[in-house]
């Protein structure tokens, strides 16, 4: 197949690996940047130009975009859609994905655990806010947050106060949410592509530190998900509508709560902590996709 795999870094290390397990599995594999693609819509036909080409195109489009995806890249690949070229994870996953709160309001209507969350207008309502999630202390983070930049623990209403008008201030939305504290067990990772399981972390945060993101000092080690957690994770990426997707959880007094689902996760650290050849594997998923039309 000729894969085109859509990033904006093509040094990322998931994105390379992904690119050189394609090729040892003898396929075409190019990482192009969503950012040289103009798209254009003249009489029925939908066109795309690339670094001022016109573009061949290819058989599958796998974005690598995560939650920071800009207008222009989720309008093309809405467009790739629109033109009839396969594109996994779908643009409809990808847009539900990238919001938080869109994730969890779909999780949690479907009888997911999700944590305690509450999303206000404005400055004016964030003590009923913290009220609703039974804080402080609570976690305040903007719904389209990635690699836990501007996710803040707030300890007490002082704290979350200053935060909150600092993010409103920038025009930024803020959710508010319980602050499950995370005992020895830290967070659990899933990696999904098709239905199946097909890597697990756990990841803790570095001392001193909340968050657990590799971006915050946070660090990995492999991990044997119990029965429970793999059909959560299955779950809720079918809920999403995500094929491939790193469904995150954090452990409470109340069970697994889902953190967040990613429609691009990294798998940089399930692969170092000896979880196995996760690029291939995806790859090997989307030549059965390609395959079965
Ligand atoms: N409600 C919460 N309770 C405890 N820790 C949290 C909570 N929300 C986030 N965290 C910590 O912060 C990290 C980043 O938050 P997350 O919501 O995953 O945003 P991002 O998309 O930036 O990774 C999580 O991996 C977790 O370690
Ligand atoms: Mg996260």
């Amino acid at each position: 197949m000729r894969l085109a795999i859509l990033c904006r870094d093509a040094g990322l290390y998931s994105v390379r690996r992904m690119a050189e397990a394609a090729r040892v599995r003898g396929h075409a594999a190019q990482i192009l940047d969503p950012y040289l693609f103009l798209l254009g819509i003249r009489g029925r036909r939908l066109s795309l130009s690339y670094a001022g080409e016109p573009f061949a195109g290819a058989d599958l489009f796998l974005p690598r975009l995560g939650a920071g995806i800009s207008e222009h890249s989720l309008a093309l690949i809405r467009h790739l859609d629109a033109a009839g070229f396969r594109v996994i994870n779908s643009p409809s996953a990808i847009e539900v994905a990238r919001d938080k709160l869109r994730t969890l309001q779909l999780l949690a209507g479907h009888g997911l655990p999700v944590p305690r969350t509450a999303f206000a207008p404005d400055p004016a309502r964030l003590d009923e806010a913290l009220r609703a999630v039974g804080g402080p202390p609570a976690v305040l983070k903007p719904p389209r947050g990635t690699q836990g930049k501007g996710v803040i623990l707030a300890a007490d209403r002082e704290q979350a106060r200053a935060a909150a008008e600092y993010m409103w201030g920038l025009e930024r939305e803020v959710l508010v949410q319980e602050y499950v504290p995370k005992g020895r067990k830290g967070e659990l990772r899933l990696l999904v592509a098709g239905g199946e399981v097909i890597g697990a972390v756990r990841r803790r945060a570095a001392r001193g530190e909340f968050r657990s993101n590799l971006h915050q000092g946070g660090s990995v080690a492999r991990a044997r998900p119990s029965r429970e957690a793999r059909a959560l994770a299955l779950r809720a990426a079918a809920l999403c509508g995500l094929e491939i997707a790193g469904v995150d959880f954090v452990h409470s007094p109340r069970g697994f709560l889902v953190l967040e689902v990613n429609a691009a996760p990294g798998f940089e650290g399930v692969e170092r902590a000896g979880g196995g050849d996760v690029a291939s594997r995806v790859i090997a998923y989307l030549e059965g996709r390609l395959a079965s039309g």
